[in-house]
């Protein structure tokens, strides 16, 4: 199942992706939760902590910058983007896709 939480700024987007996703995991589903947003915060939320979502999110400013090179595989994106937050949800930032396959956006 994939869940994408949407909305005008300041409408809660970021508080329910993380009750959302703790939720789940909470009740055995594995979660990913993906911070998508031009602001990445969702770490905080989701209980990461502040030094951690920080580092998250200059992975994400690097990325953006030509610093750091995209992930090839949802795996590495994980990896490499990504850290574990409470209850079991994989937290990981992410950004533009580069030259993605047909249907995949
Ligand atoms: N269901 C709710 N009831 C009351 N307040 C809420 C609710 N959901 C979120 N809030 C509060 O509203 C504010 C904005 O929430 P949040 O940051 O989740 O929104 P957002 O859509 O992610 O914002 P942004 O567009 O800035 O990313 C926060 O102070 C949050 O605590
Ligand atoms: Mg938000």
């Amino acid at each position: 199942m994939k869940l994408a939480v949407t909305g005008k700024g300041g409408s809660g987007k970021t508080t329910t992706s993380a009750v959302l996703a703790r939720t789940l995991a909470r009740r055995g589903h594995d979660v990913v939760a993906l911070d998508c947003d031009s602001n990445p915060n969702l770490g905080i939320s989701l209980g990461v902590g502040d030094d951690e979502t920080e580092r998250l999110v200059s992975m994400r400013q690097a990325l953006d910058e030509g610093e750091e090179e995209h992930a090839p595989g949802w795996d590495q994106v994980l990896q490499r983007f990504g850290s574990d937050a409470p209850d079991g949800v994989r937290l990981a930032v992410v950004s533009r896709i580069d030259n993605p396959e047909p249907g995949c956006l």
